[in-house]
């Protein structure tokens, strides 16, 4: 199971982090992948800054903003999630 950890902190919900969860769920759905990955929140990262923070398996990423969610899901998520279903 991949976890895609979104930050909900203060500076992160202001940035869109309830958005971007969103998007990401429905783009989970979109691909099939709801049995593979997991989505939780989790309080400040202490990564603030002009987006949202997420971490993806261990791999951490700062700034993402609500309409980078498709490319973010694209480049960043499938190509893991689609690894941990090969293995
Ligand atoms: S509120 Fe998200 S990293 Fe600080």
């Amino acid at each position: 199971m991949l976890s895609i950890t979104i930050c909900v902190g203060s500076s992160c919900s202001v940035h869109g982090s309830e958005e971007l969860a969103m998007a990401l769920e429905d783009l989970i759905a979109k691909s099939n992948l709801a049995a593979r990955i997991e989505l939780v929140g989790a309080f400040c990262m202490e990564q603030c800054s002009t987006g949202v923070s997420i971490r993806v398996g261990n791999k951490g990423y700062r700034g993402i903003q609500v309409q980078d969610a498709e490319a973010f899901f694209n480049s960043e998520v499938l190509p893991l999630a689609q690894g941990e279903e090969a293995s």
